[in-house]
């Protein structure tokens, strides 16, 4: 059979409410133009984000019940470390609430003001949580990776020779750890390859520098690399995330994508004295290091999710899914960041809304016609959420791309709400020529997009 289908049947149902234009033109405006400000139930479909908005599944329901409450030594947290040792092969394993709960962890006892962090694209907590401690976060994607309508296989790289550079320039005195994110969330959901994995892990351990990978994404990355890396056909996703993460010293994940969870994360090392220092101030901040902000029957679900994603039924249907959506839509001359990611597919604004320049943000425009079309709720990663107004400045310096990310939840929608995308998108890119720019009228000092208020120019 060719067609690929969900690999699964529903068993609980969540109802959606379609409203008119003319309603969502009054709740739009009430919430300042951030759709951040929306209710969700004012939203007909939500790509806001795949971070624990994913169906769970029976076997993960069941895990719930199971839930140890106790305060220390649960048996919840016993199943969870045995199931993120054995993906991972970490040695340490210290559960958060969430994924910048373990970033706030590691780089506030590994770095310092002064100190540069190497990425090859830093997501938005990890860059603020990298710079709230005085360092400098420095994204090294390979070239192709931020041009929305290169082709490459591994778009998500980094780039070595850059890398090398940097570490001659600031001294690896001064870098006291490197990290990959894999998928690239920010610049597609692109993957990285073994090849540059293996690479990286190999420069920065001449200089003796840790090597950390951000692993939200990790199952999609490590079946990017079994469709499309040379040797690796015939090999099983768990082993592709074996080798991945054998060149690491450690890694901080959330939970909400590829633990298929609603909550959670964990930060993993191999050395025992960091991890001690991390567990002392887990104990200050998050709980107990057996739950770290968790509930036990948390720590049950992302166990049993854990497994459960690195199932090539699921990655296939996760993939395919995604795929779809981009092909249907790129089909009519709409511009995407190419070739389609695992987890969301990203509109190239400034493409699309060539005629609003980026001081007028045409990504958050762009999300707000969505929403006014359709119901949809979209984020824009453009020069709202990276763009700076720098000190003494009154106008934004851009971001490098304009992009309005569609995330994908994780076996929440089936094909006829992305064909209802499909039409939906459609319809707005028909009459772009009439959507105008946006302005800032409040904006917060750090990650302000989350908070903005907008008016239409
Ligand atoms: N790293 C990456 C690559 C992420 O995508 C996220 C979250 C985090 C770290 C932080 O994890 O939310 O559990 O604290 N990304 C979500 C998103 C929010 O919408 O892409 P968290």
């Amino acid at each position: 059979m060719q067609t690929i289908i969900e690999p699964f049947r529903i068993k609980s149902i969540e109802p959606i409410r379609m409203t008119t234009r003319q309603e969502r033109e009054t709740i739009l405006r009430a919430a300042h133009y951030n759709l951040f400000a929306l209710s969700a139930e004012d939203v007909l479909i939500d790509l806001l984000t795949d971070s624990g908005t994913g169906a769970m599944s029976s076997e993960q329901w069941a895990a719930v019940m199971r839930g140890d409450e106790s305060y220390a030594g649960s048996a919840s947290w016993k199943r969870f470390e045995k199931m993120v040792k054995a993906v991972f092969g970490f040695e340490f394993v210290i559960p958060t609430h969430q994924g910048r709960a373990a970033e706030r962890i590691l780089f506030s006892i590994m770095c310092k003001e002064g100190d540069t962090v190497p990425n090859n694209t830093h997501f938005d907590t990890t860059r603020a949580n990298v710079e709230y401690q005085g360092a400098m976060a420095i994204d090294l994607v390979i070239p192709e990776g931020k041009v929305p309508e290169a082709i490459h296989p591994f778009k998500g790289n980094l780039d070595t020779g850059a890398l090398e550079q940097l570490i001659a320039e600031v001294g690896p005195e001064h870098i006291p750890l490197i990290m990959i994110t894999v998928t690239n969330n920010s610049l597609g959901g692109q993957p990285v390859s073994m090849a540059n994995i293996r690479e990286v892990a190999a420069i920065a351990h001449r200089h003796d520098i840790p090597l950390y990978f951000d692993a939200c994404r990790f199952a999609e990355n490590a079946f990017f690399i079994k469709l499309r890396e040379e040797g690796y056909e015939e090999k099983t996703v768990k082993e592709i995330v074996t080798e991945m993460f054998s060149y690491a010293d450690g890694c901080t994940m959330s939970a909400k994508k590829d633990g298929l969870a609603n909550i959670g994360g964990f930060l993993c090392t191999n050395d025992a004295a960091l991890a001690q220092q991390e567990k002392d101030l887990l104990i200050l901040t998050e709980g107990f290091p057996t739950y770290g902000g968790l509930a036990g029957r948390d720590l049950d679900a992302i166990a049993v999710g854990l497994e459960e994603v690195l199932h090539e039924d699921y990655l296939t249907y996760r993939l395919a899914s995604t795929r779809y959506l981009g092909e249907h839509i790129a089909r009519e001359g709409i511009p995407i960041v190419q070739p389609p990611g695992g987890h969301a597919i990203y509109i190239d604004a400034r493409a699309m809304l060539s005629h609003i320049p980026p001081q007028q943000y045409p990504g958050q425009a762009l999300a707000c016609e969505l929403y006014l079309e359709a119901g949809i709720r979209s984020l824009e990663i453009g020069s709202v959420m990276f763009g700076k107004t720098e000190a003494g400045g009154v106008e934004d310096t851009p971001a490098e791309m304009e992009l309005v990310r569609l995330a994908i939840p994780r076996r929440a929608y089936t094909q006829s709400h992305v064909d209802y995308l499909v039409e939906a998108i459609i319809s707005v890119f028909e009459r772009r020529q009439d959507i105008r720019g946006m302005k800032l009228t409040w904006q917060a000092p750090y990650l302000r997009h989350f908070t903005a208020k907008y008016e239409w120019v």
